[in-house]
């Protein structure tokens, strides 16, 4: 059923859009008439659809273009005798030779948002579903990790506490899910950025590990976490110590020394899965 998905047909762009593609189909909608209709030809309708940012797909029938914002919707799949075309739009990093590639998920965030447009088949209907609540509150910020976007935060208490107190209990009250860790750099200077000061000592914060237990359902344990030489999983993990720019392991009981104060923790608030 798939006609062909346009590669680089469209002139050289720059950025995050060269991974724009457009499947194309036979189908046809089940409900609606789209927001905007034209009478132009097929190659234009596309065009039409793929330099829109609001448009989702574009159909054709019978020299009319009609183009649909992102939402939810059916699309009856048909065969090549009903000259009914659907344009979809997916944001591919290549074109699919043979298999129909106009099954999948795609999200970006902005704005602490996620956007994700997802779309199925169950032999007979293409049914896409668009949406937008995922969203990061306040306190929290967005990020990806691979098929996950998360909102994750810094919460805190005033005075040193250890793993248990600082981290586990923090990160498990008020509608906050578990403790993190930094999947990233990115993550990393974001948390240190948010740590909070605390008289004389240098706040330090507990990540998720402990004696190689890990909580955070969307990493894969400590496997991206940015380590400090001589990281290992028999004690408890921290972040902030020394001006270290990676995550280090002491003693899960530990609450201060001289110049420290482990007094929070990385906290996962949310998650939603894209896969
Ligand atoms: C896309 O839709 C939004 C909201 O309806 C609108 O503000 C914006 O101007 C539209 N963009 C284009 C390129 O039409
Ligand atoms: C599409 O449906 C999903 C649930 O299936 C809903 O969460 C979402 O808000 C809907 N999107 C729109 C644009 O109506
Ligand atoms: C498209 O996919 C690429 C690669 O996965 C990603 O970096 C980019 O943010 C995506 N863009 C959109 C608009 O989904
Ligand atoms: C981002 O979201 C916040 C809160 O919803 C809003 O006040 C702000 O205007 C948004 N910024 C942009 C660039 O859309
Ligand atoms: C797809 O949409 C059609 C028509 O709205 C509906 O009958 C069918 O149950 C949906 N399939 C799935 C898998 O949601
Ligand atoms: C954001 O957090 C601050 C401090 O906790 C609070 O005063 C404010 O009302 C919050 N804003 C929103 C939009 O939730
Ligand atoms: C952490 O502190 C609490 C309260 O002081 C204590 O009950 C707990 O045993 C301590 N846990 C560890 C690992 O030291």
């Amino acid at each position: 059923m798939l006609i062909f998905c346009l590669l680089s047909l469209f002139f050289t762009v720059s950025n995050g859009q060269n991974y724009q593609k457009l499947v194309l189909v036979y189908g046809e909608p089940t409900v609606g008439n789209g927001y905007s209709t034209h009478e132009i030809s097929w190659e234009q309708c596309y065009s039409m659809c793929y330099w829109d940012e609001n448009c989702s797909f574009s159909y054709y029938y019978s020299s009319q273009c009609s183009l649909y914002q992102y939402g939810n919707y059916s699309i009856k799949q048909l065969t090549s005798s009903d000259e009914k075309l659907i344009a979809v739009k997916r944001n591919l990093t290549t074109c699919p030779s043979k298999t129909v590639q106009i099954v999948g998920t795609d999200s970006y965030g902005d704005n602490d948002t996620v956007y994700i447009n997802r779309i199925t088949s169950d032999g007979t209907f293409w049914n896409i579903t668009y949406s937008s609540t995922f969203q990061c509150d306040n306190e929290t910020k967005l990020f990806q990790r691979g098929n996950y976007w998360v909102c994750v935060g810094v919460r805190l208490i005033d005075y040193c506490a250890n793993y248990t107190v600082a981290g586990v209990n923090l990160c498990s009250s008020d509608g906050w899910m578990s403790m993190t860790g930094p999947y990233s750099r990115d993550e990393l200077n974001y948390f240190l950025a948010n740590r909070g000061t605390l008289g004389w000592r240098t706040p330090t914060l507990w990540v998720d590990g402990m004696g190689g237990q890990f909580m955070d359902v969307t990493q894969n344990k400590d496997t991206n976490y940015p380590k400090c030489g001589g990281y290992s999983r028999n004690d408890c993990a921290y972040i902030g110590y020394n001006g270290y720019n990676c995550v280090a392991q002491g003693f899960c009981y530990w609450t201060s020394d001289n110049t420290y104060c482990w007094r929070g923790a990385t906290c996962l608030r949310g998650y939603v899965d894209v896969s």
